[in-house]
């Protein structure tokens, strides 16, 4: 598809990730993230820890993402601004940068839903785009749904997590083992030297297209329980064996999904995005279903750097809604809990 050559300056502070990024069509011209360490020790995001932390972090980030991009201000053409769901305080921080910034440069702003735009980041350069209908799985600390992607503009969910989503269960599970947040990708660090058939979860069994992690913590739980009445060290003992398996179960209901996703809408292009499709398990399992002849998946894997928090995916939706003309208003406030992806939540 034709892509419109507008610039977008991006801002994303939904969480704990302050990103800035510059981008013209699908070309990302510069794409910053200031991480927060500081949430690590707590064991999961602080929120007033972490806005306080954007605050201090976007000025310098967006004079940053602007020099690296090489451009002045007033070869931007609109300010785009991640407006939900997210912390509150956090999205206050970018909201109200992104609609001053816009305002003493006399440029329209277009907010944007987070979910949205881990699924346009499919749409940046130089990776292959999907047509439309594509299904994407998006996969982060706050979501786990199934969306019928029909345009930009028309997304559909038509499965969704009934409780964790599925990079909270990675998070949950690695803190039951003493690991710092955000704890997924730890766990996928640990599960590349172990073996996934050590170990034994199920979780919990849901009908269609809907989901639940919920009983996979209580599960693993119970068993670190039981173990560590047996071997105090059963976790420095089996930290390897111990994360493959968790992964592979989590794997296995993500893509169990998504093959009765594909099996119900006929549509083959499948797609993942969010922090979790960074995942190695996920992103080779999903790469087998495309290989195998008997299931003829066009897959779309997003670069790591899109995956997790990022403005640059932020910017993809501000090209596609300023082509549209779909302006924000300096009115706009924070929405922390957005509705779903409907038609008429963007
Ligand atoms: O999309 P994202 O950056 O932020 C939200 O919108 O939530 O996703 C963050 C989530 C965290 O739960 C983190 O543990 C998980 O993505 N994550 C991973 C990996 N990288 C990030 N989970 C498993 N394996 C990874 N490699
Ligand atoms: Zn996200």
């Amino acid at each position: 598809m034709k892509i419109p050559e507008i610039t977008i300056l991006a801002i994303e502070s939904s969480c704990d990730d302050t990103g800035v990024a510059v981008i013209k069509g699908n070309q990302v011209l510069s794409n910053l993230v200031a991480n927060q360490e500081i949430h690590s020790r707590y064991g999961g995001v602080v929120p007033e820890l972490a806005s306080r932390a954007h605050l201090s972090n976007i000025t310098p980030t967006v004079d940053l993402a602007l020099k690296d991009a090489g451009i002045s201000h007033d070869k931007i053409d609109a300010v785009a601004y991640t407006i939900g769901p997210g912390l509150n305080g956090s999205l206050l921080v970018g909201t109200s940068f992104a609609k001053a910034w816009a305002w003493a440069n006399d440029l329209p702003t277009v907010p944007v839903h987070h979910m949205r735009a881990h699924i346009l980041a499919h749409f940046l350069a130089p990776n292959p785009a999907p047509d439309f209908p594509f299904l994407c799985m998006t996969v982060s600390g706050g979501h786990t749904q199934i969306v019928h992607v029909h345009s930009p503009s028309k997304m559909e969910v038509i499965g969704t997590t009934l409780d964790d989503a599925a990079g909270e269960a990675f998070d949950k599970v690695a803190k039951l083992i003493g690991l710092p947040y955000p704890g997924g990708p730890l766990i996928d660090k640990y599960a590349a030297l172990g073996n996934p058939d050590s170990f034994s979860f199920s979780g919990s069994r849901v009908d269609g297209l809907d989901m639940s992690f919920s009983g996979l913590k209580t599960q693993v739980l119970r068993f670190l329980q039981k173990n560590l009445k047996s071997d105090p060290n059963f976790i420095d003992n089996h930290l390897n064996d111990f994360c493959a398996s968790v992964q592979t179960s989590i794997v296995a209901m993500l893509i169990s999904k998504l093959e009765l996703a594909v099996e119900k809408t006929g549509i083959t292009q499948v797609a993942i995005a969010g922090g979790v499709s960074a995942n190695s398990g996920l992103r080779k399992a999903l790469q087998e279903k495309s290989e195998l002849e008997s299931e003829p998946w066009i897959v779309f894997i997003p670069p790591l750097k899109y995956c997790t928090d990022n403005a640059a995916m932020v910017g993809m939706v501000g090209v596609f809604d300023a082509a549209d003309k779909k302006f924000g208003t300096l009115s706009d406030t924070p929405k922390p809990r957005m509705p779903e992806l409907t038609p008429s939540s963007q």
